[in-house]
């Protein structure tokens, strides 16, 4: 069975005090376990300061979006490499909230997804239909494309780690997961696309499936549970330590 993982995606909630307060309140109550691996992904700016207040305990770092180009003239953006360097090990792409207020497409993920392997980044790539796809029967549809668009020539070598974050976007931050098998049916059709791009082996070793959206510790068990599913992308809980804390004791 594949290590779970836990990713909180601080999105751009907290300001530099208020993160350092939170990461503060997490270590103090976080009891790490060989069962659950936890990744923090805090804005680009507050990335040094978790880097530093993390580095002596078992908590990785992860970044919330990359560019795709390792250096040049690109205002604004943000290379896989300074990531790398600010410590970061994983890179979330292609977050909904990217893809919609930002026009982030399926080909910018998968050049986002190249750039940061070749960091050697682990890519958290998001996909997930709204609420009109799901309507229209097309759920399924948009899930294969946006896989298959976000791995198109992608290759996974030695020590290359890829994770792809199943979340219904009509579900994040509603309070209302979906139910556990409707996101394990999704995550075996994600699995299917994967069986098309890459050996078995490489996907049992190096491909993680997981779920996230209204996920909560009440509810994140019942996720766990289903065959497919390696962990959770969590929003609204992971600003809590002590949610955030009851989560990982629900892994354990
Ligand atoms: P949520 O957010 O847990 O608040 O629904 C999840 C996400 O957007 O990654």
């Amino acid at each position: 069975m594949k290590k779970k993982i836990i990713i909180a995606n601080w999105k751009m909630k907290l300001s530099g005090p208020a993160a350092q307060e939170l990461i503060r309140e997490f270590i103090d109550i976080y009891q790490p376990t060989e069962k659950a691996e936890v990744v923090i992904c805090p804005d680009y700016l507050n990335l040094p300061l978790i880097s530093q207040a993390i580095k002596d305990t078992e908590i990785a770092l992860g970044a919330q979006n990359c560019f795709w180009e390792k250096t040049g003239a690109f205002t604004g953006e943000i290379s896989p490499k300074f990531l790398k360097e600010a410590g970061a090990r994983y890179v979330i792409v292609g977050h909904s909230e990217r893809r919609t207020y930002l026009g982030e497409t399926n080909e910018m993920v998968n050049n986002k997804v190249k750039a940061a392997l070749a960091e050697g980044l682990a890519p958290i790539v998001c996909v997930g239909e709204t609420f009109e796809e799901r309507q229209e029967g097309n759920k399924d549809f948009v899930i294969i494309n946006q896989v298959n668009k976000a791995v198109a020539d992608v290759k996974l070598n030695e020590g290359d780690e890829l994770i792809i974050a199943y979340e219904p976007v009509w579900v994040i931050g509603s309070g209302q997961a979906v139910a556990p098998e409707e996101a394990e049916h999704t995550h075996r059709v994600i699995r299917q696309v994967l069986m098309d791009n890459f050996e078995i082996d490489v996907i049992d070793e190096k491909i993680r499936l997981i779920y996230g959206g209204s996920i909560e510790p009440a509810n994140l068990k019942g996720f766990l549970t289903m065959p497919n599913i390696d962990g959770a992308l969590v929003g609204g809980a992971s600003l809590d330590p002590i949610a955030f804390n009851d989560l990982l004791k629900e892994v354990s």
